[in-house]
């Protein structure tokens, strides 16, 4: 992330709930260079309240299941100043989807890794092109 971007901008996150997780160190990492909002999600926001403690004020939690097309709508009305949008949601079936035949797994990774993030940045779209030069 450039810093000269990340400076005093408002980004949405999605799940950075887990301790370990790409999404929390993003997090972290756009409020170590001057982020001015962030908004995170997870399924469950209950895991995003050491976040927000940590942060107050600036981490904003929003529960968001990114398979989920109302919950997307939902949060991109919520969070229509974002500047910067951060697709980190995954879902990775592995060997089960080769090996098992897993047709559910392999769904579920449609469904996040492709679906998730299209209708994700569908709803931002307007927003981001309205707040480009806000940044
Ligand atoms: N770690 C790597 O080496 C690596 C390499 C290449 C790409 N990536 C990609 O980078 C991203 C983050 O990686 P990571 O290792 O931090 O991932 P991770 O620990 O496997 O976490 C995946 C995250 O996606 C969330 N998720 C799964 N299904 C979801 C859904 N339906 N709606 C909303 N959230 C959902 C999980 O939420 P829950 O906790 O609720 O399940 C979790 O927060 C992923 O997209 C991953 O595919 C990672």
């Amino acid at each position: 992330m450039s810093d000269i971007v990340v400076k005093d901008a408002i980004i949405f996150i999605t799940d950075a709930n887990r301790e370990r997780g790409i999404g929390r160190a993003l997090v972290e990492e756009a409020i170590k260079r001057g982020a001015k909002k962030v908004y995170a999600t997870a399924r469950d926001v209950s895991q995003l309240d050491s976040l927000s403690s940590q942060y107050p004020g600036i981490v904003v939690p929003l529960r968001l299941d990114v398979t989920s097309k109302d919950e997307i709508n939902k949060v991109a009305q919520m969070a229509d100043d974002t500047q910067i949008l951060i697709n980190n949601s995954g879902f990775a079936g592995y060997c089960g989807i080769c090996f098992n035949h897993d047709e559910q797994a392999a769904k579920q990774e449609l469904n996040v890794n492709y679906f998730g993030t299209l209708n994700l940045i569908r709803a931002f779209c307007k927003t981001l092109i309205k707040n480009k030069n806000a940044a």
